[in-house]
């Protein structure tokens, strides 16, 4: 399991992460929302073990993390994290060579290596460009090579810090794909995004943040019901949900969902 219990983090005086008990071992898919400087990408370098808790602990397989090179190591085998900047985990200027570094860090088989990179950028649909120098490619392209990077670890937990920020609606798609291809292997996602559609739609729980602490928790549908608290936590309730409150037509989890029910419905 993937927690946190009590944590608090600060990079200089004042706390960025106050006290923060998450779990997200007990649902497949975990959303974090939260305004701008909220703490989510601090919580995820939290998770990953790039930053050090001051206070409390992030808590793996119900331990305190082991922040030796070993036990880091060993956790993100298990932990595979996408983080928000795609610049901070690229570091090759071939894209091959990229994905396949922390595999051969571990001694994978070259042929394994071989198949897993040629499968996840085929998943995140990156072979038309993979030849070119990572240097010269979009955001959006940086961005998918990013994901790939984490997918070829077939890890227990992704952690995906924004990972549709600067895709195209077609990556935004695939993503929702890869989420849940993920899932049905039996593996958790921890994400975070601004896009609330998203968020509600792949999500079975959410943590709303607000200044470092948790505001709400709980199942999509109910938290982002509560119109006060998303507006103070400077969010707007995704569409669906809008829909549902301020019309009364039935609360569905997805566009093409919604859109079956109101023909059912005979609304033309
Ligand atoms: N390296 C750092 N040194 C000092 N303060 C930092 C550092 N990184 C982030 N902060 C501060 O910590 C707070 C939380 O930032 P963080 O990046 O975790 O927020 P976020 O929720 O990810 O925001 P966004 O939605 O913009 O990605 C902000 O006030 C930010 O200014
Ligand atoms: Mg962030």
């Amino acid at each position: 399991m993937l927690a946190t219990h009590d944590l608090w983090f600060r990079y200089q005086d004042e706390p960025t992460l106050k006290g923060l008990m998450l779990d997200f071992s007990r649902q497949a898919v975990t959303g974090l929302v939260g305004a701008n400087g909220c703490g989510k990408s601090t919580l995820f370098m939290n998770l990953s073990g790039l930053l050090r808790p001051q206070q409390g602990a992030v808590l793996w397989q119900g331990k305190a993390l082991d922040y030796s090179k070993r036990g880091l190591l060993a956790l993100r085998q298990q932990v595979a994290t996408v983080f928000q900047d795609p610049d901070q985990q690229i570091f090759y200027t071939d894209i091959d060579s990229d994905i396949a570094f922390s595999l051969r860090n571990l001694g994978v088989a070259e042929e394994e290596i071989a198949r897993r990179v040629d499968e996840a950028l085929t998943l995140v649909d990156a072979q038309h460009f993979r030849k070119q120098p990572i240097q010269y490619l979009s955001h959006g392209q940086k961005k998918r090579v990013a994901i790939a990077g984490a997918l070829v670890l077939q890890a227990r937990y992704l952690l995906l810090d924004e990972p549709t920020a600067g895709l195209d609606p077609s990556g935004r798609a695939q993503m929702i794909d890869i989420i849940k291809r993920i899932v049905a292997q039996g593996n958790h996602v921890v994400i975070s995004s601004h896009d609330i559609d998203l968020i509600y739609e792949v999500s079975d729980a959410v943590y709303v943040l607000h200044r470092g602490e948790v505001l709400a928790a709980g199942a999509p549908g109910e938290v982002f019901a509560q119109r006060e608290l998303i507006e103070h936590a400077g969010l707007s309730a995704p569409w669906l949900v809008k829909l549902h409150a301020e019309l009364g037509l039935p609360l569905c989890k997805t566009e093409a969902e919604f859109f079956r029910r109101m023909r059912e419905k005979g609304i033309q």
